[in-house]
């Protein structure tokens, strides 16, 4: 109807499309995610995070064996982007599940284990379900939704809010971002009882602190990642390549890509890439490498990533190259290839700024197409059945 017309152009502000907007928002909704949550410290009081809907529960999870973070889609991908860091700051061995693959498998899941379950929506049917099965088998169960009152935040033994603000776009842009945030807080939380970790800890607060500036600058690619998505809109595929804490990026790249663009596309573990996706590339193949620069004990991984950029270059695949700002001659020493630069961060928070330029390239591809980006044929916002 006219009235639902009009409400929906509100809504939408200055923007064309949801998606648009969420995209655009995510400075401010990252800073709601963050609100009254960090605590920043001052005379004799260390930094640290608040998170009220866990404090009651952090002594059992800190005594739990195992860690197992559920989702499925890009709530999964936050989760594989959380990891790292999760496992670094609680020292308890974190692994993940994707819903439905659990239940197909009925994996084994314990009394002693705590049990992340990360949804958007909060009523996935695969991810309510395997609650359930947690729940049954006796595991801490621990919420992470945007939806207030959502049948996950209602059935959980504690969690914590995304506050992202409601996202309308099927395809998930600002709750992903918002998503690591919250699992990086889980971290620090987690973590807050060991002193050997306090100053890596007090970095990562401060890095958060001043995340929502950098998220801006990043968005500043809007019209280069345009520009880029002119050049690859007769492409026929994309990979994206990542590893360490940008392996998520890859994947979620490549999931934005293929979700409303509807372009084949796969995110690729680096370290896999003579394992068999080295065979696909030749000069008609497109290939999206990230190599930001990672924090100084990780810079193994990232001369890692300058030799697959070397590799893929002499097999004469079109490259593109993320990186850190003022870094392309150090990434790609004497290869021609386009570059695009992004702010560094603390390492463990560079996915939220990585996936940026990827939202956009995603975005711009499937409007040049003439796709429809909010609503993406055979697609919905939230699957609640099995
Ligand atoms: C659907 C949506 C995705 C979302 C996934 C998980 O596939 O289209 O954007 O990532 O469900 O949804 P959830 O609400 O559980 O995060």
């Amino acid at each position: 109807s006219v009235l639902e017309m009009e409400v929906e152009q509100i809504n939408k502000g200055s923007y064309e499309h949801y998606m648009q907007k969420e995209i655009h928002e995510q400075p401010e909704s990252l800073r709601t995610t963050m609100r009254g949550r960090l605590i920043r410290g001052g005379f004799c009081k260390a930094k640290s995070v608040l998170l009220g809907g866990l404090k009651d529960h952090l002594k059992t999870i800190r005594r739990s064996r195992r860690i197992v973070c559920i989702g499925c889609g890009t709530s999964y991908n936050a989760a594989l982007a959380a990891r790292p860091l999760l496992e670094e700051l609680s020292g308890i061995p974190v692994t993940l599940e994707i819903a439905s693959d659990l239940l197909d498998r009925q994996g084994p899941i314990y009394r002693e284990d705590t049990a992340v379950f990360v949804s958007q929506s909060g009523e996935t049917a695969d991810t309510l379900h395997a609650l359930q099965y947690a729940l049954d088998n006796g595991a801490l169960c621990v919420g992470i939704t945007n939806t207030v009152g959502s049948a996950i935040a209602r059935n959980t033994h504690c969690g914590i809010h995304i506050n992202a603000g409601c996202e309308i776009g099927v395809a998930s842009t600002k709750a992903y971002t918002s998503q690591i945030v919250v699992m990086a807080m889980l971290a620090l939380a987690v973590g807050d009882d060991t002193i050997s970790s306090q100053l890596r800890r007090e970095a990562i607060i401060d890095g958060l602190f001043d995340l929502p500036n950098k998220v801006k600058e990043v968005l500043k690619l809007d019209q280069e990642m345009k520009d880029l998505a002119e050049q690859l809109m007769a492409e026929q595929s994309l990979l994206v390549f990542g590893r360490g804490y940008n392996f998520a990026t890859a994947l979620e790249g490549a999931l934005k890509v293929k979700e409303v663009a509807l372009t084949h596309s796969e995110g690729i573990l680096a370290g896999e890439m003579k394992h068999g996706p080295l065979a696909l590339v030749d000069e008609n193949l497109s290939i999206f490498v990230i190599a930001t620069h990672d924090a100084c004990f990780r810079l193994v991984l990232f001369s890692k990533q300058q030799s697959v950029i070397q590799q893929l270059h002499a097999r004469k695949g079109r490259l593109i190259v993320m990186c850190s700002k003022g870094e392309s001659s150090l990434v790609c020493p004497g290869v021609s290839v386009r570059v695009i630069e992004v702010p560094q961060v603390e390492d463990c928070l560079q996915p939220v700024i990585n996936i940026i330029p990827l939202q956009l390239l995603a975005y711009h591809l499937t409007v040049l197409r003439g796709l429809n980006v909010d609503q993406p044929r055979n697609l919905a916002k939230s699957v609640t059945t099995q």
